[in-house]
Order: C-alpha cells, then structure tokens, then sequence
C-alpha cells in the first residue's frame, strides 16, 4: 500500500476511512487498530497517535467477522451482518456494554444451507417429496429453479451430491404433449439428458422429466408422483 489517503468524518462519533491501491476496498475494514498498526509498521507515530485517538473516542471493539451471505432473492444480493460491543453512553455504570449490528450488502450467490459445488453451482436437496408443479414453486419460493442439468459438469456434481439416492427425482423440464419439444424455465433448452433405455416412452401424459440418480438416467414421467427434488440458485 503505497498511495493512501486518510479520511475522517466527525458525524456521531468519527468514521475514517483508507483509500490505497486496492481500490477503496480496504475502508471497509479499517479501524483504529489499523491505524495503530499502521503507524507501528510504518514508523508514523502520528498515525499511531491518531489511531490511539480515535480508539479513545469510539471504545468500540473491534467487529466481529461477518456472517455468512444470507440470499434471498435470485442469488444475486444477500445481506450479512457483523457485530461489536460498545460502551453504552446513555447508562450510568461505565463500563455497560451494548452490542452494535452492522448489516452489509454481499454478493450471495448460494443462500445458507444450500451447497457450493465442486464446479460452484449453488444446490439444495429437498427430500421432503412433492408433486412438480409444488417443486418448482417451493425452488421458485426461494429464489432458486428446480434443477436444469445442462452441462456435463453440473451434472457431475449433481451425481457427487445425489451420490446414487435411489429414487427419481424431479428436475426442471417438461412439454404440453407427448410429441411436444421439452422447455426449460432457465439455462439450455439443449440439456445433457442421457435417457434410461426405452425412454421417453411418450405415455401420453407422461409431460414431465425426471432423473434417476444410481445410473444418472432420464425418464418422462406423470407429474402427480410426489419426489425428492433438486433446487438451484443461479
Ligand atoms: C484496481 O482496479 C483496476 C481497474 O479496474 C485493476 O486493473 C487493478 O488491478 C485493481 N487493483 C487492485 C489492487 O485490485
Ligand atoms: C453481546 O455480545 C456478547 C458477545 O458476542 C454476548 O456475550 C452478549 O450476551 C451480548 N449482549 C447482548 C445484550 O445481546
Ligand atoms: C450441504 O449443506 C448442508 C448444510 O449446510 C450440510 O449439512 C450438508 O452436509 C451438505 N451436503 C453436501 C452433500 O455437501
Ligand atoms: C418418443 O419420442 C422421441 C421423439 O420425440 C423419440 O426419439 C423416441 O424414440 C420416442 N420413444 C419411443 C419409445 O417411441
């Protein structure tokens, strides 16, 4: 950090930041510690004294790390949040403490207790059963699609999670009649699909599709059957 820009701002208390050459990103972490470290490492004892001073006026301890990218929403933003302790000015006794949340904007491409693949796809296995139409809108629910598998690596690591659960599950895909051109709600209309031998058979109202993990294979299937069902964040 060659270059860096001190600011301060007296508004309730006083916030600084540090711009460097990282592009601002370090003033989201600064803290009068930092100063003080800054100082130490740098040989500025006037740095040192000021982040000394700063640390006086705000006797804030230092945030805790944040929590985990809570997403809500399509997987694009989620909110974390972070917490201190601060001595509470309104109370009598000096050293009652409160504690402070702070809540961030965070790029939350895979809510928590989803799972990140090994190739970074964002996953939920639901082994409560539903009918399709239920699955796709309890995924849609959560900002997430029931699974398109449209590439040979995400069904690597959709076989990897499943890792031969024996039951067909449901799997975004379906058509308005047996001869109809299957349509996906996202990704490829073009999708791996390696169907099971004899398959699809083209019962009439067999409209939906369905993925059979121990030998990774496609079936159409009636969509009344309540499944297991992958769920997608993208
Ligand atoms: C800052 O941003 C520029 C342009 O976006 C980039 O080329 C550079 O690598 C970035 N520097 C750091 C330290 O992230
Ligand atoms: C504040 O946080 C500390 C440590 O995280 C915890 O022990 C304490 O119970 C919290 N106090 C309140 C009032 O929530
Ligand atoms: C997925 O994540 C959940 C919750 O975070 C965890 O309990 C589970 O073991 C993970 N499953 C896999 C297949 O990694
Ligand atoms: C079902 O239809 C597809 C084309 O839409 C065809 O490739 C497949 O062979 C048919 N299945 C049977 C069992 O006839």
């Amino acid at each position: 950090m060659k270059y860096l820009i001190l600011f301060c701002m007296v508004v309730n208390g006083v916030s600084c930041g540090l711009l460097s050459e990282s592009n601002g990103t370090a003033a989201d972490d600064i803290n009068a510690l930092t100063l003080v470290d800054l100082g130490k490492e740098t040989r500025k004892p006037l740095l040192t004294l000021i982040g000394l001073a700063l640390k006086n006026l705000h006797p804030c301890e230092v945030w805790s790390p944040w929590t985990r990218c809570e997403a809500n929403a399509r997987g694009y933003y989620g909110t974390r949040t972070r917490t201190r302790q601060c001595v509470d000015k309104r109370s009598s006794e000096s050293n009652t403490f409160k504690n402070e949340t702070d809540i961030g904007l965070c790029e939350g491409k895979c809510p928590f207790g989803s799972n990140i693949t090994a190739h970074g796809f964002c996953f939920k296995l639901h082994l409560n059963t539903m009918n399709h139409d239920s699955a796709e809108t309890f995924c849609e629910n959560q900002g997430s699609y029931l699974i398109n598998i449209d590439s040979a690596e995400k069904l690597e690591d959709v076989k990897n999670m499943l890792n031969g659960l024996s039951v067909h599950i449901h799997v975004d895909g379906r058509r308005a009649t047996s001869s109809s051109p299957w349509v996906y709600k996202y990704g490829s209309q073009h999708p791996v699909i390696n169907w099971a031998s004899g398959q699809p058979n083209n019962n009439s109202n067999e409209l939906l599709l369905v993925f059979f993990p121990p030998d990774n294979t496609w079936y159409d299937a009636l969509g009344n059957g309540n499944r297991p069902f992958v769920c997608e964040v993208i």
